[in-house]
């Protein structure tokens, strides 16, 4: 939506020969091979070191372990896995395989999510998305 108004406001002003601050940033030819190459490399070495980071963390928490209203990653049959118990004691378990693109979730204590370090796709404790790019809920364990 913003970007529709920003090209409209572009547009209008070139047609009409006036002056716009953000042309500079929004000129088409403003891709630069060399140093975008260069930080689209960095940004996807970035996701292929959590991508493998995620795949080798292992962890001894069980899920009895969980206190209430504690979520954590735990051992589920010698396999990562995402639990939380809410505070009536109701558990969750789901797979902690983010459904975008195979990274492993980490438990987000603050927001009360599985929170994907590659991408940023976000999940509540039962595997609903609450943010993309991801769009398929998580895996339940049980
Ligand atoms: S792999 Fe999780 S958001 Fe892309």
């Amino acid at each position: 939506m913003t970007h529709g108004t920003i090209a409209a406001k572009l547009i209008s002003n070139l047609i009409s020969g006036k002056e716009n601050r953000y042309a500079e940033l929004f000129k088409p030819s403003r891709f630069n091979a060399k140093s975008d190459a260069k930080n689209f490399t960095i940004k996807n070495a970035d996701v292929a070191k959590e991508f493998v980071k995620g795949k080798l963390d292992r962890r001894d928490k069980k899920m009895e372990d969980l206190q209430s209203d504690e979520g954590a990653v735990v051992n589920f049959d010698g396999k990562r896995a995402g639990g939380f118990k809410d505070s009536a004691g109701k558990a969750s378990l789901v797979d902690t395989t983010c459904t975008h693109m195979g990274c492993e979730l980490n438990w987000n204590n603050g927001e009360r999510s599985w929170d994907c370090p590659c991408h940023g796709s976000r999940f509540d404790p039962d595997g609903k998305v609450l943010e993309g790019p991801a769009t398929k809920p998580l895996k339940k364990l049980s």
